[in-house]
């Protein structure tokens, strides 16, 4: 059968009435590949559940699809919302594919430029303040409750039960659920929809539970140290997020799991995000490559044991941001003049082909 996107796929787990559109980009039934080289490298059994592959390249699309759609059915014409990108470029491709307007508040300087060039490409009005997310965020939360918008970040509850159909798709894809969910932890909204859905889908396929393993970046890490972190910074600018609307949800989902939360480092976020890309061909954005980084400081730390089963969720596609590839990747063009020879020169003589 044809994949037609997550309302009508998972439909009976979402909270639908008869009026709800079937709004749909196909998004969700991602890929779960499993990274043969760092499983042997570090003896576990490690999978990446690549979000990057939804329609907009990252996870948000699960979210997105029902908010607008339940926004719709409310009667809604405006969605609006806060994003360090990737939401924004959500909400924007759902509200053209629905026909309705989107607002988004971003953080000046501090979105990567795909992520710009999608809200803009799918017609969006974009708001850039001299704030960050935190703030913009607030900014939203206060409008909405005031204007005839629809707020679609994640404290729109819709927004959690389409996401959390991503732990569907990794127990299904893996035939149980992993030992060990690792998350990159940001506004703390996946990290509590994941819970959520491993619990539901337990409750009715009797299917077992992960442990959730969290990891927030160094300079954002408000779960880790229990403090709001007032002027956030990272280098994965998704996550540049000081206190997370999701707080208390996902400290639940630590908890309930017996998990585990910690920060990786800006070095440490890259080392994964050129690792995955180099090592496994799967190229991810930097804020999703916390989720490695977490595993293998685990691994170090042996708070995670050998012989585990990992899935990391990869939140977001490489190609969102490109700058920060190019400025961290060890290989750049080597440039030659147009002529065969010296091309064939290079290549055997330094390239050693
Ligand atoms: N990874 C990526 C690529 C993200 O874009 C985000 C959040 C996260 C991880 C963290 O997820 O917030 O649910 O804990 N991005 C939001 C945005 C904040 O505006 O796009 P979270």
């Amino acid at each position: 059968m044809r994949w037609k996107g997550l309302i009508e796929q998972y439909g009976e787990f979402l909270p639908l009435t008869n009026e709800t559109p079937l709004l749909s980009l196909n998004e969700g039934n991602t890929p779960l590949i499993e990274l043969k080289t760092l499983s042997d490298e570090w003896g576990i059994e490690l999978y990446a559940k690549v979000e990057g592959a939804n329609p907009t390249g990252s996870f948000k699309d699960r979210g997105m699809v029902l908010a607008v759609a339940k926004a719709i059915e409310d009667g809604s014409t405006t969605v609006i919302c806060a994003s360090t990108g990737n939401t924004s470029a959500s909400a924007a491709a759902y509200a053209a594919r629905a026909g309705i307007k989107c607002i988004v508040v971003i953080p000046e300087g501090k979105i990567a430029q795909g992520k710009l060039a999608q809200a803009v490409m799918y017609g969006a009005e974009i708001i850039s303040i001299d704030g960050n997310f935190d703030e913009a965020l607030e900014i939203v939360r206060e409008l909405s409750k005031t204007e005839s918008m629809t707020l679609v970040n994640s404290v729109n509850p819709y927004r959690l039960e389409g996401q959390k159909t991503a732990a569907f798709e990794v127990i299904e894809g893996l035939g149980e659920a992993p030992d060990v969910l690792a998350i990159p932890v940001g506004n703390a909204g996946n990290i509590s929809a994941y819970w959520k859905g491993f619990k539901e889908y337990s409750q009715r396929e009797h299917s077992s539970l992960p442990r959730m393993f969290g990891f927030e970046a160094s300079g954002a890490a408000a779960l880790v140290h229990n403090r709001v972190f007032p002027q956030p910074e990272t280098i994965a600018t998704a996550i540049r997020i000081g206190n997370p609307a999701s707080w208390d949800y996902a400290v639940d989902a630590l908890k309930e799991s017996n998990g585990h939360i910690d920060e990786v480092t800006d070095e440490e976020i890259l080392d994964a995000y050129r690792l995955l890309a180099k090592k496994e061909g799967i190229f991810a954005e930097p804020a999703s490559c916390a989720s490695i980084a977490g595993v293998k400081k685990s691994l170090d730390k042996g708070v995670l044991e050998k012989g585990t089963k990992v899935v990391a969720v990869l939140t977001g596609n490489g190609l969102k941001d490109p700058v920060t590839a190019m400025e961290y990747s060890p290989v750049q063009p080597v440039k030659l003049p147009n002529d065969k020879e010296k091309v064939k020169d290079y290549i055997k003589g330094t390239i050693g082909v």
